[in-house]
């Protein structure tokens, strides 16, 4: 080819990369969107930041986050439809089934917040659930902007019990359900962990609450794939909790509870099949993004399929950019803590924060003591 041409050829595929998206509908409200079955989705989202979310990274954006999981999990490839329809809202539509499943412990909360919203718009359950953890990602600094699709046809019956992973079960069992749920490889499963960056527990220990799983709960960052590979020193409350090991930050102070870690990350981080995979992810933010992002996508529809429904991620809000700094050790933790297992792959040089005190993982994202958080009521209640 001559050279002018190759020049006009990549100018033209410049020139069509470049055009705008086209919009296809304007919604009542001006908003120009996609597909008109997407106009739903912009005063949804509104409503949702101001009077669940409040713009936050916090617990209701957690626990909804949370949620996009337990819904869309509980389907089973060899089991077949009746165990389980994966993302269909089937946790909102049984409130008073699925929430009282132990692996479920928690997620009652999430199921009264969201079911505060759904008579309110013309959304289906599963729709609104995982609508409802892509504009609750996008508050946590450093998350991918989620795809949304729209189109999920309401749950006809909950799912069964034992679909959902637990952080007592083996790596073994982790990925073979993983695989049966929705054909996730050992890194898409590691891919999904990400979520542990922006999450707490309060129901691993009952005797402490919302105790985080990384030093930074309410950003989107690596520091979980870095924390979970430290050696663990003790138990934020009490030890040996079915699921917990020993943490690297155990420390706490009054409602500043220290860091703890599930025996599920702990294994994962150290497994043969996904260690290098974990260790891949530390201090890679934008690769863990677009790894979580392309791992979510497959979530979100599980049990649909994806020709069905329509595309919607134009009407999920952009995400706060990342804080931008990189992953470090915690004070009191360096190098010579890691646990490291991947041997195919060096380890990244990172520096090590200052301090001979272990810092206090704040409780709100403001670093106030007593987080402005939402609850509404409803039917669905936990196991304990
Ligand atoms: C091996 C698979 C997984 C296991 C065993 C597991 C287990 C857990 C446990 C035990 C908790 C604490 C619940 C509590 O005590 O309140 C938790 C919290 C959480 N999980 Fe997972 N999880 C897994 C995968 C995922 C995935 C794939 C996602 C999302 C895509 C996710 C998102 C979250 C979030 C956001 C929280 C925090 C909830 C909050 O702060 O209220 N998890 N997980
Ligand atoms: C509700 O949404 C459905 C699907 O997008 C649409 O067909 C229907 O017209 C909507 N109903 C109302 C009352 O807006
Ligand atoms: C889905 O279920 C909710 C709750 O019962 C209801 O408000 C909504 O209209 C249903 N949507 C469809 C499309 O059936
Ligand atoms: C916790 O469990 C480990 C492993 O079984 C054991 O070695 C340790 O003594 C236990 N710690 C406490 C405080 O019970």
């Amino acid at each position: 080819m001559a050279f002018a041409s190759l020049i006009a050829l990549v100018a033209l595929a410049a020139a069509v990369a470049a055009a705008p998206a086209k919009t296809k509908a304007t919604c009542a409200d001006g908003t120009q969107v996609n597909n008109a079955a997407c106009c739903a989705f912009v005063p949804l989202a509104t409503d949702l930041q101001d009077n669940l979310f409040l713009g936050d990274c916090g617990e209701d954006a957690h626990e909804a986050i949370r949620l996009t999981f337990h819904d869309a999990i509980a389907i089973s490839r060899s089991q077949g439809p009746s165990v389980g329809g994966g993302a269909d809202g089937s946790m909102l539509l049984f409130p008073t089934v699925e929430p009282l499943f132990v692996a479920n412990n928690g997620i009652s909360d999430s199921v009264n917040n969201l079911l505060h919203f759904l008579p309110l718009h013309n959304v289906t359950a599963g729709d609104l659930v995982q609508f409802a953890g892509a504009v609750a990602l996008s508050n946590c600094p450093g998350a991918p902007q989620l795809e949304f699709l729209a189109g999920r046809p309401n749950a006809t019956a909950p799912a069964i019990d034992g679909l959902i992973p637990e952080p007592q079960d083996s790596v073994d069992k982790i990925l073979a359900r993983f695989a049966d749920g929705g054909d996730f490889s050992p890194f898409e499963v590691v891919s999904l962990l990400a979520s542990h960056s922006v999450a707490r527990a309060d129901k691993v220990d009952e005797t402490i609450d919302a105790a985080p799983f990384d030093s930074t709960p309410f950003t989107f960052d690596t520091q979980i794939f870095l924390e979970v590979l430290l050696t663990g020193t003790g138990f934020p409350g009490t030890p040996n909790n079915t699921g917990e090991v020993a943490s690297p930050l155990p420390t706490g102070s009054g409602t500043d509870v220290g860091e703890l870690r599930l025996q599920s990350d702990f294994a994962l981080a150290r497994d043969a099949r996904t260690a290098c995979f974990w260790q891949g992810f530390v201090n890679e933010q934008a690769f863990m993004a677009a790894s979580f992002k392309a791992a979510m996508a497959k979530l979100a529809v599980l049990g649909h399929d994806r020709a069905d429904l329509v595309d919607c991620s134009d009407v999920v809000p952009a995400p706060k950019p990342a804080v931008g700094a990189p992953a470090s050790f915690p004070a009191t933790t360096g190098p010579d803590d890691l646990q490291l297992s991947c041997a195919s792959e060096q380890f990244p040089t990172l520096s090590v924060d200052p301090g001979a005190q272990q810092t206090l993982v704040p409780h709100c994202s403001d670093g106030a003591m007593s987080c402005t958080t939402v609850q509404f009521d409803g039917p669905a209640s936990n196991s304990s």
